[in-house]
């Protein structure tokens, strides 16, 4: 089991898979749990998490997400969406233009950090035509699809990325 701090800095964003092994049931349950114990604005939990195995349906996804091919290689395809109406409920607009849209974030973050404890891999794909992927997985209600996750057993080692100085990202504010 990885600490938290380790499995941070062993996640890097996954884009090829192996297609010979599938990922065990417990290893997605977990995963979703992690999603779900995420903080959300009033414990409302605003977003709905779309599991997609079905090989047919992370083809199409694949092909109004610019043609990303891993989303069709990685086994399962987790799709992240806003419920702003749930939010709204309790918050007025902000919940609906912001708020929803967090709970949503924070959730696919954490079930990031989940899918490489569990020693699995992810991308997080956020181009995509969005009127085509809420048909595709039949959202109603508002729902709006924010991110997906392709998620499998790695077949690659991704090299680490580069980021900014903490220098340049961070001001400590002086009175
Ligand atoms: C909001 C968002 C949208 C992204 N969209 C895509 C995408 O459509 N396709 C893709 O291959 N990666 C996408 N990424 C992944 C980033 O390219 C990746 O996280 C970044 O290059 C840093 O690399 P790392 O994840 O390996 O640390 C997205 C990440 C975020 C947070």
């Amino acid at each position: 089991m990885l600490d938290l701090f380790a499995t941070i800095r062993y996640r890097h964003s996954v884009r090829r898979y192996r297609t010979d092994v599938s990922v065990e049931s417990e290893k997605l349950h977990a995963v979703l749990e992690a999603a779900c114990a995420a903080p959300s604005a009033g414990d409302l939990q605003s977003y709905q998490i779309v599991v997609v195995q079905d090989q047919a349906l992370r083809d199409a996804l694949r092909r109004v997400s610019n043609d990303q091919a891993f989303l069709s290689d990685a086994p399962i395809c987790l799709a992240f969406c806003a419920d702003p109406g749930r939010s709204a409920g309790r918050f007025g607009a902000r919940g609906a233009a912001l708020y929803a849209l967090q709970d949503a974030t924070i959730a696919a973050a954490y079930a990031q950090l989940a899918i490489v404890a569990a020693g699995l891999g992810s991308t997080w794909v956020g181009y995509f035509e969005e009127a085509e992927v809420s048909r595709l997985l039949g959202l109603h209600d508002g729902l709006v699809p924010v991110a997906l996750l392709s998620m499998g057993y790695p077949a690659e080692l991704p090299e680490p990325t580069t980021r900014r100085l903490l220098s340049e990202v961070v001001r400590y504010h002086s009175a």
